[in-house]
């Protein structure tokens, strides 16, 4: 009989639960899914009992019940950091963080215990929760469900207990880490603190900070390697602390940066200028150096043909583009929750390899045993059905496929925006057919009307393609495999336009005058480097990953079309957490300008909608990211 195991993650940022029954992964998904508050810290109850549920598992039957990190471990740092008066922000500061930290981290994370027993009844046929390290967790969740026997590991995050940085090695079940850059010296934390000094907040703006560095030149880079960080050959780093201030892990810009980068931060919500569009090409030119020289180091040091990455950094898909097309290694697998919310399930891969030592049985397959990363909930069309009746929304069930999918196509081709929930929902930020918002990426206006009218976040921000994998080298020149969107590659030449950028080029900081010009014959999709983000769909089915009702959508619309693709962004508001119930889709259709709403095999039209009933003001739910 196989170990059923639970995984935990949380008390930091983005909690999350995942089940593994037998090295599959049945079930897994983030706490902020569940509350509608983003990045959710709280010990994820929800996201337990989903587990659960979806295992039909009963908490007294679970052979182990892990946790991500050590919380101990972590408590050392935050100690001895505050002891130290904590780098670059003096004693009295020091002390203060450390009331804090230490009063977060005995309040909570050394409860685990205790959280776990209140909220399960149990501890499992253990009787006792398991911690894993940090970046064990991350690398488990990096190697276990790739699709290789052996392959060298890469971890880079903020930070864990110590390490913020951490190369490894696995074959088959064992896996190991050799070698580690510890706290304060951190990759991600220096990322952050340039996301904040441009005035992004930290976990989610990095990403926008990855999204502006196209606009810029890295004229900074010199002065970041200068004075910020040393860069050796073999990728490893060591930061100048007098730069920065941390607290409880997080990295704020200090008093000099201001000094080195021509001024104080940008305020959150100002105009964005040159200076931060040249500090995000800078910051993200450093990065995929480090990162490019570690996997060469790595790739030396284990001789090892494939690598996996995990931790924050590896969402970095910018980075892992580069990566890709430095042809280093023959295969790259990420984790697609590469942050701390797959700390969950790589704790729970970890239990089942290492603690009890089960071999791998979905080694060297030629798919990956992450499901698609389709792990969440999903809400069948009798569930959605009783869910509209009970509230009186005007609907269309439409059961034959052929039939709904052709309308949600002409829809898409007529420059509708579409709203689709369908399947399970993904684990990991990126939306992947099952929570959808979904757009034209021929037409010139999508990427402004999805940014303004329907996501309301910064302009500047592009959308990603949803292409069949087979017509990806026709799109793009990448002919890969990159079904979890962690990927960015060029353009081809022979589908771009020329731009007119002479304006911009002489130091106009209007980025709308870039933005407005079409790029490419996909211009929604194309960022102004010419680069895109791509999610590679394949023919493959459920069990193998696949998501056939997203493969067939994108088919309906090549036939009518032409075209193979389309632009797939996560189907949320700026701010709120991707939507997982029929619920949620629903607010947040009437709360935007989309024009459908697709809930499995049922398909509002907002025309026919009548204003919703405790309309609110989505600005007031949702704090701004
Ligand atoms: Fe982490």
């Amino acid at each position: 009989m196989g170990k059923t195991i639970l995984g935990i993650a949380g008390y930091y940022h983005d909690s999350a639960a995942a089940l593994v029954r037998d090295g599959e992964i049945v079930a897994a998904a983030q706490e902020e899914r569940f509350t509608r508050k983003k990045h959710d810290p709280a010990f994820p109850a929800h996201a337990i009992n989903y587990c659960l549920e979806e295992g039909f598992v009963d908490a007294a039957e679970l052979d182990a019940i892990v946790f991500y990190d050590n919380p101990l471990a972590t408590f050392d740092r935050v100690v001895q950091n505050a002891r130290s008066g904590a780098p670059g922000a003096g004693a009295p500061a020091g002390r203060a963080l450390f009331a804090q930290a230490a009063g977060n981290l005995l309040g909570d994370k050394l409860w685990v215990n205790e959280h776990v027993r209140q909220a399960l009844g149990t501890l499992g046929r253990e009787g006792r929760v398991l911690f894993a390290e940090h970046h064990m967790a991350h690398a488990a969740s990096a190697f276990y469900p790739s699709p290789f026997d052996s392959a060298a590991v890469l971890t880079i995050d903020g930070v864990g207990e110590w390490a913020t940085t951490s190369l490894g090695v696995a074959h088959g079940r064992e896996l190991e880490l050799f070698s580690e850059i510890d706290y304060p010296h951190s990759l991600g934390l220096l990322y952050s603190a340039f996301t904040t000094f441009c005035g992004f907040k930290v976990n989610s703006g990095e990403y926008k900070l990855m999204g502006l560095a196209p606009y810029g030149r890295p004229r900074y880079a010199d002065l970041i390697r200068e004075h910020l960080i040393d860069i050796r050959s073999d990728g490893s780093y060591r930061l100048d602390m007098r730069y920065f201030g941390y607290l409880d892990g997080v990295a704020m810009a200090g008093p000099r940066f201001a000094e080195l980068f021509d001024g104080p931060a940008r305020a959150p919500e100002s105009q964005i200028t040159r200076r931060e569009m040249d500090l995000a090409a800078s910051i993200q030119k450093v990065t995929e150096e480090i990162v490019l020289r570690t996997a060469r180091h790595l790739r030396r040091l284990t001789g090892e043909k494939n690598i996996v990455l995990a931790g924050g950094v590896a969402l970095n898909c910018v980075a892992n583009g580069k990566l890709a097309a430095a042809n280093l290694f023959d295969g790259i697998w990420i984790q697609p929750a590469a942050g701390d919310a797959g700390g969950a399930l790589g704790a729970a891969l970890l239990a089942h390899h290492g603690y009890f030592g089960a071999p791998r049985a979905r080694a060297s397959s030629a798919v990956d045993a992450q499901r698609g990363s389709y792990l969440g909930p999903r809400y069948s069309s009798g569930e959605v059905l009783a869910f509209l009746d009970r509230k009186g929304y005007p609907y269309r069930r439409i059961e034959d496929r052929e039939q709904r999918l052709s309308l949600v196509a002409e829809a898409l081709a007529a420059g509708k925006i579409v709203g689709w929930m369908s399947g399970r929902m993904e684990f990991g930020p990126r939306s992947l057919g099952a929570r959808s918002i979904l757009g034209d990426p021929r037409n010139p206006r999508t990427q402004a009307t999805m940014n303004l009218k329907i996501k309301y976040r910064e302009s500047f921000r592009p959308f990603a393609p949803a292409v069949l994998r087979e017509k990806c080298a026709d799109y793009f020149d990448y002919d890969g495999d990159s079904p979890y969107m962690l990927m960015v590659a060029p353009v081809r030449e022979d589908r771009r336009r020329p731009m007119d950028t002479s304006a911009f080029d002489k130091g106009d900081d209007d980025m709308m005058a870039v933005i407005n010009q079409p790029r490419s014959d996909v211009p929604a999709i194309t960022h102004v480097d010419y680069s895109a983000r791509i999610q590679t769909v394949d023919k493959q089915d459920v069990e193998n990953g696949g998501h056939p009702e997203f493969r067939a959508l994108i088919e309906a619309f090549e036939r009518l079309t032409g075209c193979p693709l389309l632009v797939n962004t996560s189907f949320n508001v700026r701010g709120e957490p991707i939507v997982c119930s029929p619920q949620d889709a629903y607010r947040c259709f009437m709360r935007t300008e989309m024009d459908l709403l697709v809930l499995e095999d049922v398909v509002l039209w907002r025309a026919e909608q009548a204003p919703l009933a405790d309309d609110e003001d989505w600005r007031k739910t949702y704090e701004l990211d």
